[in-house]
């Protein structure tokens, strides 16, 4: 099989994007445990307890947002980042660089083919992702819960596309594509 050149470009986004996807996961972890609202919210409740005072469960959930905001804010950051490395991902073939891989070309092999598909599909999942997420900060609010349910789907799509990758990317070094891991990261083949 032909094994594939990746220019500085190539590496320099592939790694930009696979850094913030992780962080991007991080704080979606932080989420749903340590900072998750209900944890938070029986913490209050457990302090003010010694002091004979109680909050509604309301209000109890507006202090446990507040104090999971500035770790949250990180989401959005990073999302916007994300926005951005996009677009100039897809702007790249414009100019030459970066061309989008074709998954219909005949002379693919099959495995070649799901490989290349599965990258679209997933990057059709991430452009859903970042416009309901810009969407939620800065589009109309009638909406918002709609939007809202369908970037809450993104986990489901996130963690399966990164442990395929990883496995397809170590099954690939140790069978068909010796030296891929060495050629992503410093652009050319190890030294044997
Ligand atoms: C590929 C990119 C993205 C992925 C995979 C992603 C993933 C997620 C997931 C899984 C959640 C749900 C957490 C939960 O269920 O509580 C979430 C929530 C959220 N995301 Fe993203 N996100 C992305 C990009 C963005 C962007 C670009 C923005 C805004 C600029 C954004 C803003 C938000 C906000 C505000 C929430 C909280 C919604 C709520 O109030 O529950 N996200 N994101």
């Amino acid at each position: 099989m032909e094994n594939s050149k990746y220019s500085k470009i190539y590496r320099i986004i592939h790694f930009a994007m696979a850094s913030l996807f992780m962080l991007l996961i991080l704080t979606i972890f932080l989420k749903f445990t340590w900072l998750n609202k209900s944890n938070v919210a029986a913490i209050i409740q457990n302090y003010l307890g010694d002091y004979h005072l109680t909050l509604s469960q309301e209000q109890l959930y507006v202090l446990a947002k507040q104090i999971r905001q500035p770790m949250w804010n990180w989401h959005i950051y990073i999302g916007y980042v994300l926005v951005g490395l996009f677009a100039i991902r897809f702007s790249l073939p414009l100019f030459g660089k970066m061309k989008f891989q074709n998954p219909f070309d005949k002379s693919l092999t099959k495995k070649l083919r799901f490989q290349k598909l599965l990258y679209i599909v997933f990057y059709i999942c991430i452009i859903i992702s970042l416009i309901t997420g810009v969407l939620m900060e800065l589009g109309p609010i009638e909406y918002n819960e709609l939007v809202k349910g369908i970037h809450a789907l993104s986990i489901y799509y996130l963690i399966p596309f990164v442990v395929i990758h990883i496995a397809g990317v170590i099954m690939g070094e140790f069978t068909d594509q010796k030296g891929i891991i060495s050629r992503i990261v410093n652009g050319t083949e190890e030294k044997k």
